[in-house]
């Protein structure tokens, strides 16, 4: 299964993410987490793309590009996988495809999660990570059995920096400016699949299975 789950900020691409990788035993490509594992390690690239990420705006189109090729090429065989938050643009919509075609790997749907604004502000701002294994939380709809600690690993529990009221309304309008159009790219080719996002975590999780079964 060769996947690709879009949606604003919040949508819940990342805890959906988190069942369909195991439904499917696909890898999980998030270039965000990408990020926050580089930047946790001090790494150059983590250093450059932290400038962007504070501020909700877009890691340049070259930086986030190269990094998901080389994931593609690390796979192994043809097992397929699930990209989270890439493409965001057009040029990274088209040069994956560039590099799908040149591996011969179609795919098999675009997922994309609707979710109206206002709920989207309560998501993030209610959102905790787990510092290790990026595990997503919600302290009220999809809280840890103990308050800190996640329930996978043992890891502590953390606020993103970018999920700020005012990072968010950023990053929402780079979504609306940025991003949406990739709907109609993804719709013109036949790919496209919306599932309602404002339902319960299970609900929609379900919807989506649904809908790639169909
Ligand atoms: P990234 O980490 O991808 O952030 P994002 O797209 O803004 O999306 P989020 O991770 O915030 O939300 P999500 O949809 O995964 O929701 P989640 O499941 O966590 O990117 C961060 C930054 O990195 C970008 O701003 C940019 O700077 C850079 N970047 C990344 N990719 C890039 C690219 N391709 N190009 C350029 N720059 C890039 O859920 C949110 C909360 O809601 C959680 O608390 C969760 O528990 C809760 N929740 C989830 N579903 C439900 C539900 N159904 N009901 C109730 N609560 C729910
Ligand atoms: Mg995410
Ligand atoms: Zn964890």
């Amino acid at each position: 299964m060769r996947l690709l789950l879009m949606g604003p900020p919040g949508a819940g691409k990342g805890t959906q993410a988190e069942s369909l990788v195991g439904k499917y035993s696909i890898p999980h490509i998030s270039t965000g987490d990408i990020f926050r594992t580089n930047l946790r390690e001090g790494t150059p690239l983590g250093l450059r793309a932290k400038e962007y990420m504070d501020k909700g705006q877009l890691v340049p189109d070259n930086l986030v590009v190269s990094i998901v090729v080389d994931r593609l090429e690390s796979l192994e065989g043809d097992s397929g996988f699930l990209l989270d938050g890439f493409p965001r643009t057009l040029p990274q919509a088209e040069a994956l495809d560039r590099r799908l075609q040149d591996l011969g790997w179609g795919l098999d749907a675009v997922v994309n999660i609707e979710v109206p604004h206002q709920t989207i502000i309560e998501r993030l701002t209610g959102r905790r990570v787990c510092r290790q294994c990026s595990s997503t939380y919600h302290l009220k709809y999809n809280p840890s059995q103990v308050r800190g600690i996640c329930d996978t690993c043992g890891g502590g529990l953390y606020q993103r920096e970018d999920d700020s009221l005012e990072t968010v309304q950023e990053r929402l309008e780079v979504y609306n400016r940025q991003t949406q159009p990739l709907i109609e790219y993804y719709r013109e080719r036949g790919l496209l699949l919306s599932v309602d996002g404002s339902q319960e975590i299970p609900a929609v999780l379900n919807a989506i299975i649904v809908s790639l079964e169909k």
